[in-house]
């Protein structure tokens, strides 16, 4: 059940004296006056967000090079130069220091990593090196990821997640990595959302292979599971062995979920059967295999449970009546409170790995982000133990099969000669950070809709 705000303040501002001595220490402090900047703990990782095959550009030796190129993307787009970040990472990261963030979350391109089955390219290595230290100079604490959903060219060929290999390849290249970038890296996320890439490329088919099946679905489920978790022992024996601090998790999309037919006993228990499968399950095969829990909050569904549709495995998802963004998903600032709460479970710190929301003229974002974020701020008073932040994104990117339509950027491109534009959430989004809270201002300057 969602809290309201006034529940929420509530649940900080309990008078300590009216408390047992043996429970203080478990109270969250005292609300601050209402004029004062709501500070979060010092040390807090604000970040933005990106994945190497939707802003490098030039990126073709893999699975998702083909696809763009047989047509798979909204109107025949293809990634091609993207942001050209390969290229413009230092003016990239410029901009990021400049937004006043101390940490950045990026992706290795494991298609450029090792072109073909066991051999490395020192040329790429080269290369990452060459970012990763590009924002360390700037104060940026990377947190990178190993797996964001596209697959070199010989990997897919041989089947992919399907093939009997994938898992020893994927453990080989993750120890590659920890003893060439080892030194460099703060924060490993070893796959990106597995749910939504099993949903998109074996449940609709909407990325590569494209192959449907729920035989599929299930190998592929395990594949990733054991893939997490040899990953995460071989990251940890070599950073180990080379004396660094080794910090390992997924980045996992988390759904909320909400009937829509409020008495419907049949809504409510397949929300609470999805809960369980999309969001619980992929943690719960691999307990054990995590440094701390990462979170990419985007969806609230509202559902409505309806056997007949097989196609969007049985149930349809509604908004009328709700804020939406340009890509029609919810803006539901609640369920980010909510999120953390369900998973502060796992009793591991927790990152907001990616939040944002796609808006080409802007309008809704600046609102989204301060709501966001004062969700987990809520969040962390609540008990939560939230270290970082990362918004999606920083840049408008490739946005997989929808291209260049969603325009999720702090920082507007215009892909014709890669001028970068900040928007007007870029600079709500420094005072964020600069303050390392939100300050009362900022609220009253979004006007009405809110509030503490
Ligand atoms: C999460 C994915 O990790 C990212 O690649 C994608 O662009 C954003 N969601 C927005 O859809």
């Amino acid at each position: 059940m969602p809290m309201t705000d006034e529940t929420k303040e509530d649940l900080i501002s309990v008078d300590p004296a009216s408390v047992a001595d043996d429970q203080l220490s478990e109270l969250p402090q005292a609300s601050p006056h209402i004029h004062e900047t709501r500070k979060f703990p010092d040390g807090f990782l604000w970040g933005t967000a990106t994945a190497a095959h939707q802003v490098e550009g030039g990126n073709v030796n893999c699975d998702w090079c083909r696809w763009e190129q047989a047509g798979h993307v909204l109107r025949g787009q293809v990634s091609g130069q993207a942001c050209d970040q390969f290229n413009r990472y230092e003016e990239d990261f410029d901009l990021a220091a400049e937004l006043g963030n101390n940490a950045h979350r990026l992706s290795i391109e494991w298609a450029r990593i090792e072109p073909e089955d066991g051999r490395f390219d020192q040329e790429a290595i080269l290369h990452y090196r060459r970012v990763l230290e590009a924002l360390r100079k700037r104060g940026l604490s990377p947190m990178v990821t190993l797996w964001h959903f596209t697959l070199p060219q010989w990997f897919a060929d041989r089947g992919g997640w399907e093939w009997s290999g994938a898992v020893s390849r994927f453990a080989r290249y993750s120890e590659k990595m920890a003893e060439e970038l080892g030194d460099l890296i703060d924060l490993w996320v070893t796959i990106n959302e597995p749910m939504i890439y099993l949903g998109q490329s074996y449940g609709t088919g909407v990325w590569p292979p494209g192959k449907k099946g729920i035989w599929r679905v299930l190998r592929v489920f395990s594949r990733l599971v054991r893939a997490h978790r040899a990953s995460y022992d071989r990251l940890h024996r070599q950073l180990d062995r080379d004396g660094y601090r080794a910090r390992v998790g997924i980045a996992k999309n988390v759904v909320t979920y909400e009937p829509y037919r409020r008495y419907s006993e049949l809504d409510s228990v397949f929300i609470r059967l999805a809960d369980r499968l999309f969001n619980h399950q992929f943690f719960i095969w691999t307990r054990g295999k995590h440094d701390f829990i990462g979170v990419n909050y985007y969806f609230h569904y509202r559902i409505r449970y309806r056997p007949t549709k097989i196609s969007s495995f049985f149930h349809e998802v509604h908004t009328e009546n709700r804020e939406v963004s340009d890509l029609g998903w919810e803006i539901n600032p609640d369920g980010m409170f909510d999120t953390l709460m369900s998973m502060s479970r796992y009793g591991l710190p927790v990152y907001v790995t990616e939040n944002g929301i796609a808006s080409a003229d802007d309008g809704k974002r600046p609102r989204a982000l301060v709501s966001m974020v004062k969700e987990i701020y809520h969040a962390i008073k609540a008990g939560v133990d939230v270290r970082g932040y990362y918004h999606w994104s920083l840049l408008d990117n490739f946005e997989w099969e929808k291209g260049y339509d969603g325009k999720f950027g702090l920082v507007a491109v215009d892909f014709r000669n890669q001028q970068r534009q900040p928007r007007r959430s870029y600079y709500v989004y420094q005072d964020i950070c600069r303050e390392n809270g939100i300050r009362h201002d900022l609220l009253r300057f979004l006007g009405h809709g809110v509030r503490w």
